[in-house]
């Protein structure tokens, strides 16, 4: 099957979150599979772009209402990522550093969807499937359907994959003018609530559904931020897969921004290592547990919760445990975090911002991990920290319900909580300090979790399901 991604993300060429993870990884496993999977994402002016060689494949060109705009679309020229991978250049929207965050996000998402299907029609074949992630490629599958200029591609397939439905890309009525001609007796497939909603208008046109966990289709169903009659209502078409993980970037005996490399059978030497550089850098105790948090700021991940939690734990334990977080958002957050570096200073540390190298010696050095989101779609972090022997506390919800077992039950390696509140974390940092303790169970629960395999080699052939329906 020839299938083609359109992602706002994509790793290493551009990563927010989790999203870049997936589609950077999807691919290429469908394409290790037999198949021809391609990505088509905007060039915004990321590192990789420079450092990569590129031909160019077309130019053309499209409307956004009355504004008459060229593009460009180029390939990277190696396969270096293990799939074809296309960047389409909008001059004065997608040429810029960051990926979102702009007053003129709509505009340059649906420019890019117009942009991509123009070019796409230009095709001597068609694509056997249009597969469209999160609501920044939600009018996607609309336009391929109803707009009269697009008709050439309504035969291809359409999927599309919520990663996140708190955001949904709402757009008022008088927006609707950026969408190419298209029938109006078919306003209904666009909006919700009275607005264009375009992950609501994906979910109704295209022809699957799928969301990266069983229990968070579940949860959409209940809490959905509006659509949640619509999940029901739509619920014979969606089917929930639970991310992968890939094992070629997140392998301790392999990972390239490990200087200590480390395998199931030499973890706790391993894991010591990496320990040993976040102590000297951070200026905690080796003996101590380490916990840590890596994540957006923001509420889905219950990121305000944390500097109460911390604080609440060391009045509770005293200075028995070290607390580490990497992340960024919400000022605020971002705030009460870096006032408590003086007054914690030995046991508290954070670093405001996005680092990849130092995520990934936090998965490598750190014994806990914390998680305590709200709402968790899937849920990367707790698998990259399962297969460097961390292990997880995270709040039962979501994919995190579908990925750990708490340590109380057979075969357990993880802590899990109900509640996102500060009590139900300081009691579970509690449980990670006494565990801690007994160095037989913990080397257990990092075995057992080290053999778990959540790579994507199992979960595309879910996929394949999915598209052959
Ligand atoms: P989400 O996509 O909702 O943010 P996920 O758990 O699916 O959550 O994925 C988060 C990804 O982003 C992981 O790869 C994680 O390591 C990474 N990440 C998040 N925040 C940071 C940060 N501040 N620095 C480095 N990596 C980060
Ligand atoms: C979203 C979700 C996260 C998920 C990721 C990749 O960002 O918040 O839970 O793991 O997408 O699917």
């Amino acid at each position: 099957m020839e299938i083609v991604h359109l992602s706002a993300e994509c790793y290493p060429v551009a990563k927010a979150g989790g999203l870049g993870d997936v589609v950077g990884a999807l691919p290429k496993y469908q394409c290790k599979a037999g198949h021809i999977a391609k990505v088509v994402m905007p060039m915004y002016r990321t590192p990789f772009l420079y450092n990569h060689e590129w031909s160019v494949d077309f130019k053309g060109h499209a409307n956004l209402a009355n504004w008459y705009f060229d593009f460009t679309v180029i390939k990277e020229k190696h396969n270096t990522l293990g799939y074809d991978l296309y960047l389409i250049d909008i001059n004065g929207l997608l040429d810029r550093q960051k990926i979102y965050g702009y007053d003129d996000d709509t505009e340059r998402f649906t420019a890019f969807q117009i942009a991509g299907l123009t070019w796409m029609k230009s095709w001597e074949h068609r694509p056997d499937v249009v597969h469209c992630h999160d609501y920044h490629t939600g009018l996607t599958p609309f336009i391929m359907r109803y707009a009269f200029d697009f008709q050439a591609l309504s035969g291809i397939k359409t999927i599309f994959t919520i990663h996140n439905a708190q955001y949904q890309g709402w757009m008022t009525w008088d927006k609707s003018r950026y969408i190419p001609r298209w029938d109006l007796w078919k306003r209904g497939m666009l909006e919700w609530a009275n607005n264009i909603n375009p992950l609501a208008s994906a979910v109704k046109c295209c022809d699957r559904v799928t969301t990266v966990s069983q229990s968070y289709l579940e949860e959409l169903k209940f809490q959905s931020n509006g659509l949640e009659k619509l999940f029901e209502y739509e619920r014979g078409k969606c089917v929930g897969i639970l991310n992968g993980i890939d094992n070629e970037v997140w392998n301790p005996a392999t990972d390239n921004y490990l200087q200590h490399h480390f395998s199931i059978t030499s973890v706790t030497k391993g894991k010591e290592k990496n320990k040993e550089l976040l102590c000297h850098r951070f200026g905690f105790d080796l003996q101590k547990p380490l916990i840590v948090f890596i994540g957006r700021l923001v509420g889905e991940k219950a990121a305000e919760l944390l500097p109460d939690a911390i604080a609440g734990a060391i009045y509770q334990f005293g200075h028995t445990a070290s607390y580490l977080i990497l992340g960024s958002g919400e000022h605020q957050v971002e705030g009460r975090l870096t006032d408590m570096l003086m007054p914690f200073s030995g046991t508290y540390n954070a670093v405001i911002g996005y680092d990849e190298k130092l995520s990934h010696l936090m998965y490598a050095g750190a014994d806990f991990l914390l998680m305590p989101s709200r709402v968790e779609p899937c849920g990367l972090n707790q698998m990259y920290a399962m297969r460097y022997g961390t292990v997880p506390m995270v709040r039962s919800t979501g994919g995190l319900k579908d990925t750990v077992v708490d340590m109380g039950e057979t075969e357990g390696f993880g802590i899990r909580f109900d509640q996102a509140t500060a009590g139900d974390i300081i009691y579970s940092i509690g449980r990670a300090i006494q565990v801690y303790r007994d160095k037989n169970f913990l080397l257990l629960m990092r075995e057992r979790m080290m053999q778990i395999d959540h790579s994507w080699e199992n979960t595309v052939q879910q996929y394949d399901q999915v598209y052959q329906s």
